[in-house]
């Protein structure tokens, strides 16, 4: 057996190790999540900082793993099409918010694949080598608060995203 044959067990095995442990924190990430969207003592909506027509960024923990923020989105607030370079679970709190989908085509520019209304309990947990380019948007008439619980260190990187993209059309 050649040398390239004898590394592939032990390294299938610390594949399966990988897997395990992103399995054991997503699974984690979404627990926190039903909690803190569960308990009313937990996140006070009035005590987070909003801008009329655009999202709001309120820190609620971070540390060198991981970070966690509540996200006001007042009505007409509207993120970049972008993707993560890190897991991202989000929960809605109150209201709704539309997440459009998109694949890319090259580096800068994206085609509209879909989009969904999430309302208050959707729960969603992505992976960073998983295919999602988004935008999410709050185009009703109330204000949302969603939950986010990103996979990077708040102090080292300016926020989740790792790319941004232009639409285009097909
Ligand atoms: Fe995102």
């Amino acid at each position: 057996m050649d040398q390239l044959a004898l590394v592939q067990q032990p390294m299938l095995e610390l594949s399966e190790v990988a897997q395990d442990l992103t399995d054991r924190y997503m699974s984690s990430a979404r627990d926190t999540l039903v909690k803190l969207i569960g308990d009313p003592k937990l996140i006070r909506p009035d005590r987070l900082a909003r801008v009329p027509g655009s999202f709001t960024r309120n820190l609620l923990f971070g540390d060198e793993r991981m970070g966690a923020w509540a996200l006001v989105w007042s009505p007409g607030a509207r993120t970049p099409i972008h993707d993560h370079h890190c897991s991202c679970s989000f929960a809605i709190l109150s209201g709704a918010v539309r997440e459009i989908s998109f694949t890319a085509i090259d580096d800068s520019r994206a085609v509209k694949t879909g989009e969904v209304l999430h309302r208050a309990g959707y729960i969603a947990s992505m992976i960073p080598t998983g295919p999602n380019i988004h935008q999410m948007v709050n185009d009703g008439t109330d204000e949302a608060i969603s939950i986010h619980i990103y996979g990077y260190d708040h102090r080292r990187h300016r926020s989740s995203v790792h790319r941004e993209y232009q639409q285009v059309e097909t």
